[in-house]
C-alpha cells in the first residue's frame, strides 16, 4: 500500500489534517473514520437536522401536512447528500476508466479522502496520486478492506484472477459492487465474488474519457434504492446514463453505444475518403467531416428533436442530400447498420460465454 500525496483542494476542511499525516494506512485512512475524527468533523460530518416528526396524523391537504411533508422531503435529500459524501469508493484498477471516474467524482464534489485505488503498477499509482491527490495501494485487499463501494476498473479477463484475492473481504463488508468490464454478467460477478453482493453492472464507452460517456446500468435485486442512486451518482460523473432493466438487453447496450464510436469513427474515415477520392485535400476532408459530426451530434442534442425529423429537415427534394440519401436507401443503410448491431451484440454473448470456464 502507499499513500501518495497532500489533497490539495479538498472540500473538507478535516481530510486535509488526516490525509496529510504519516504514510501508513492507518495515518493515511483510518482517521476519516474514526470517532475522534468524526468528533472535530461534526459540522461537515453529521447531518445538522434532526430527523423532522413523520406524517403522523396531519389530514392531506391541511397546511400543517403540506409544511411536515416538505420538511420530510427535505430531510431525505440531504441524508441522500450527507450519504454520497461519506461514501467511500474504491477502485480496483487504476486505468484510463477509473481516472475518468475519480476525475469526474472529484468535480462533482466527491472529497479526495473518500477515494482510493489499487492498481499494480507503481508509475500509474505515482501518477494518480499526484493527479487526484487520492490514497493508491498496491494491494487489491487494502483498498477494498473499508469500502462502501467497490468499482471493478479492470479489463474483463483479469476478473477471474481478481475474486480469490477479494471474495472473502467483499464477504464480510458487502459493499455495493460496480463492475464497467465490458460484457461480465450479473451472475458470473455472483459466481466469483458471493452471490450475496449488491451488484451492479455498467457498461460506458470511450466518450467517458472525456466526459460524454453513455453507460448502461444494470442491478441485481440485492441492490438498494439507495445503492441504485450512488452507482448513478458515479457513473453520472462521466456523462449520462439509463438503467436496463432487464439484463440480456446490456448486450445491445454493448452494440449499440459501447461500441457506437468507433462506428462514427468509421464512418467519418469512409466520408474522408470519400472526399479525398474526389481530389480534396487530406486534412481539408478531415475537419470538414469531423467538423460535420460535432455539429450534427450537438444538434441531436440540443434539438431535441428525433432523428428522422432533422433528416427530412436538411433533404431538400430532388437536392443532392437526397440523391445521396436515396444511394444508401440502395445500399440497404439500415440493414447494414442492424446486421452490424446484430454481430457486435453475439460477439458481447460469446465475449461473456468464454468467462464462464473461469
Ligand atoms: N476504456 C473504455 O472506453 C471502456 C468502455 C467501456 C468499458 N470499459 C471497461 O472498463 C474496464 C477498464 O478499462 P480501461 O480502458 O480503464 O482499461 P485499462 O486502462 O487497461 O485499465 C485497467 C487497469 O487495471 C489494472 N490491473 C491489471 N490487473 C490488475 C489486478 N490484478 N488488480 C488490480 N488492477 C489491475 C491495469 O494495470 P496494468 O496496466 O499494470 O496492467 C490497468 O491500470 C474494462 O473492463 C473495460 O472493458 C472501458
Amino acid at each position: 500500500m502507499r499513500w501518495r500525496g497532500k489533497p490539495r483542494h479538498s472540500p473538507d476542511p478535516c481530510s486535509d489534517a488526516d490525509t496529510t499525516r504519516g504514510t501508513g494506512r492507518a495515518a493515511s485512512l483510518s482517521g476519516v473514520r474514526a470517532g475522534a475524527h468524526r468528533g472535530k468533523c461534526e459540522r461537515t460530518h453529521i447531518h445538522p437536522d434532526q430527523p423532522p416528526l413523520p406524517l403522523g396524523k396531519t389530514r392531506i391537504g391541511t397546511p400543517a401536512h403540506s409544511a411536515r411533508l416538505a420538511l420530510l422531503l427535505r430531510y431525505a435529500a440531504g441524508t441522500l447528500e450527507h450519504l454520497i459524501d461519506m461514501t467511500h469508493i474504491a477502485f480496483i484498477g487504476g486505468g484510463n476508466m477509473a481516472r475518468s471516474l475519480i476525475g469526474g467524482l472529484l468535480k462533482t464534489g466527491t472529497p479526495a479522502a473518500n477515494l482510493r485505488v489499487a492498481e499494480p503498477l507503481a508509475q500509474a499509482r505515482e501518477s494518480l496520486g499526484r493527479d487526484f491527490s487520492v490514497a493508491t495501494f498496491d494491494d487489491n485487499r487494502l483498498a477494498a478492506a473499508d469500502a462502501d463501494v467497490l468499482v471493478l476498473a479492470v479489463k474483463p479477463q483479469v476478473m477471474p484472477a481478481i475474486h480469490h484475492e477479494l471474495r472473502d473481504t467483499l464477504q464480510r463488508k458487502r459493499p455495493l459492487l460496480i463492475s464497467i468490464a465490458a460484457g461480465v454478467r450479473i451472475d458470473q460477478l455472483e459466481r466469483w465474488f458471493g452471490n450475496l453482493l449488491p451488484i451492479v453492472r455498467c457498461m460506458p464507452n470511450t466518450p467517458a474519457l472525456i466526459g460524454a460517456g453513455a453507460t448502461g446500468l444494470c442491478a441485481n435485486l440485492r441492490v438498494t434504492p439507495q445503492q441504485r442512486e450512488q452507482a448513478q451518482h458515479i457513473l453520472d460523473a462521466v456523462g449520462i446514463t439509463r438503467w436496463i432493466e432487464d439484463e440480456a438487453l446490456m448486450d445491445t447496450v454493448t452494440a449499440l453505444s459501447g461500441s457506437g464510436p468507433a462506428y462514427f469513427f468509421a464512418f467519418v474515415e469512409a466520408l474522408e475518403n470519400a472526399a479525398v477520392a474526389q481530389g480534396m485535400p487530406r486534412e481539408t476532408a478531415r475537419i470538414l467531416a469531423t467538423q460535420t459530426c460535432l455539429g450534427a451530434g450537438r444538434m441531436l442534442v440540443e434539438s431535441n428533436e428525433a432523428p428522422a425529423t432533422l433528416r427530412q429537415r436538411v433533404t431538400s427534394p430532388n437536392g443532392t442530400t437526397q440523391a445521396a440519401l436515396e444511394s444508401f436507401s440502395a445500399d440497404q443503410f439500415p440493414r447494414i447498420v442492424a446486421r452490424a448491431v446484430g454481430a457486435a451484440t453475439r460477439r458481447g454473448e460469446e465475449l461473456a460465454a468464454a468467462l464462464d470456464k473461469d
